[in-house]
């Protein structure tokens, strides 16, 4: 059927990969995490404009995937052409789902959570322009829920009130209380859904990419005629130091079943 390689900083884009095994469970994965890089949204675009071509090159050379997903709205938003241009298979991005919140919402308010880096990006001011002129859209970055869903896919506990104090703003703020659609406009943040969702008392769709990543996969796998594969275990190949065991274990559950350290 193929093999894609999932590209994010760290953990976020497991959410995607459970959205493509979902619909395509006999797709090979190769999952890559840019430990060592992290947290893409408190860089600059220069920076990831600057680390990203190479880095994805040099993932595909090794991993020999007919695609690639970029599993991370901040790297997609940013350098989404320059990733393109450097290797020679088809490149899925992530698109925030602004399109899909605007038409779900009934108040017409509606917030983009991301990471700094994504709400700040003239790829997001277009998607409002384009999809969402109807609505009130408030923008909230945090560098923090990044860090938050890493400890808990790495097996620590999530203190819920941390989660109350990053999304404080968006809620608090002058028109928090109308909206009723928020887009998870990071790949990290469905994977913190059932807190975000016990972090807020008014009615909320929470709305992320995943599944549309999904379709785009399966509509361009059947365009594509895959390269052999040697069969082997779906591997996630982390750019850093050793991981933890517990995470190592995250990545197992989530079907990567050999984890391998890449050191820079
Ligand atoms: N998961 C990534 C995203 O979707 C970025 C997390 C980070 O800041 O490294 O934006």
């Amino acid at each position: 059927m193929g093999h894609a390689l999932i590209f994010d900083s760290g953990v976020g884009g497991l959410s995607v990969a459970a959205e493509i095994r979902k619909r395509l469970p006999g797709l090979r994965m190769t999952y890559a995490a840019d430990d060592v890089f992290r947290p893409y949204g408190a860089k600059t675009e220069a920076q990831l404009k600057a680390r990203l071509p190479r880095l994805l090159w040099e993932l595909t050379e090794t991993a020999q995937p007919d695609l690639v997903v970029i599993a991370c709205n901040t790297a997609s938003t940013t350098a989404l052409s320059e990733i393109r241009a450097a290797i020679d298979v088809p490149v899925i991005g992530v698109v925030p789902a602004i399109k899909p919140a605007a038409a779900a919402s009934r108040t017409k308010t509606i917030a983009v959570l991301g990471t700094p880096g994504t709400v700040k990006r003239r790829y997001v001011d277009d998607l409002i322009h384009d999809f969402a002129e109807d609505c009130h859209v408030i923008l909230q970055g945090s560098v923090n829920l990044v860090d938050i869903a890493e400890k808990k896919l790495a097996g620590e506990s999530v203190n819920l009130a941390w989660i109350k104090t990053e999304i404080a703003p968006l809620f608090n703020g002058k028109h928090g209380a109308d909206i009723d659609a928020v887009v998870l406009a990071c790949t990290h943040f469905p994977l913190l859904r059932d807190e975000l969702k016990a972090s807020v008392t008014q009615s909320v769709q929470w709305i992320d990419s995943g599944d549309a990543i999904a379709r785009r996969v399966e509509t361009v796998l059947k365009k594509l005629t895959p390269k052999p594969f040697e069969d082997r275990p779906d591997t996630a190949l982390l750019v850093g130091p050793k991981t933890s065991d517990a995470r190592i274990q995250t990545f197992n559950n989530f079907g990567f079943k050999r984890v391998v350290s890449l050191m820079p």
